[in-house]
């Protein structure tokens, strides 16, 4: 037996491993905390009763800060923050959002990396599905 035959798979397993840690968020907790901690302002899914306090997020992973809720008044501040919303700028903003965007009216920080691990995976989970 060549050292060769054991490489190529122990490579793909390194790979999963990798892609694991790059992003180790679980969606079924992070769907859990937004019940949580975001519904009684925000909608994620069709549906899901979240209240209109905050815009909606439904389909938020992959689009431009302060325009996807087309009734909602956003501030101009994450009007004009120009980010899109992308495991990075939601890892960013969520850990601090008035910090990331002065003067935006999003209230509430998330201060423990997993929970925004599993909040990106989850937000992450629905895209695509508008
Ligand atoms: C008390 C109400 C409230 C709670 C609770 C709240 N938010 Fe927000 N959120 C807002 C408001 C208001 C805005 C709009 C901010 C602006 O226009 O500057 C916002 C904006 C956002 C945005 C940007 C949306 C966009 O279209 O650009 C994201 C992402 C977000 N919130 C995520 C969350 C998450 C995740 C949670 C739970 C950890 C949460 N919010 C909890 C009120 C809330």
């Amino acid at each position: 037996m060549s050292v060769r035959m054991f490489t190529a798979p122990l490579i793909l397993v390194l790979i999963g491993v990798a892609a694991y840690a790059a992003n180790p968020g679980d969606a079924v907790a992070g769907k859990a905390y937004f019940t949580q901690m975001c519904k009684q302002c925000h909608t994620a899914e069709d549906g899901d009763g979240g209240g209109e306090i905050g815009p909606s997020l439904v389909g938020v992973f992959g689009r431009t800060a302060g325009v996807g809720d087309t009734r909602f008044s956003y501030t101009p501040a994450l009007q004009g923050s120009k980010l899109v919303w992308n495991a990075a700028t939601l890892e960013r903003f969520l850990a601090n959002p008035a910090v990331t965007v002065p003067g935006t009216a999003m209230p509430l920080p998330v201060p423990d990396q997993k929970d925004r691990d599993n909040l990106i995976a989850y937000f992450q989970s629905l895209a695509g599905q508008h």
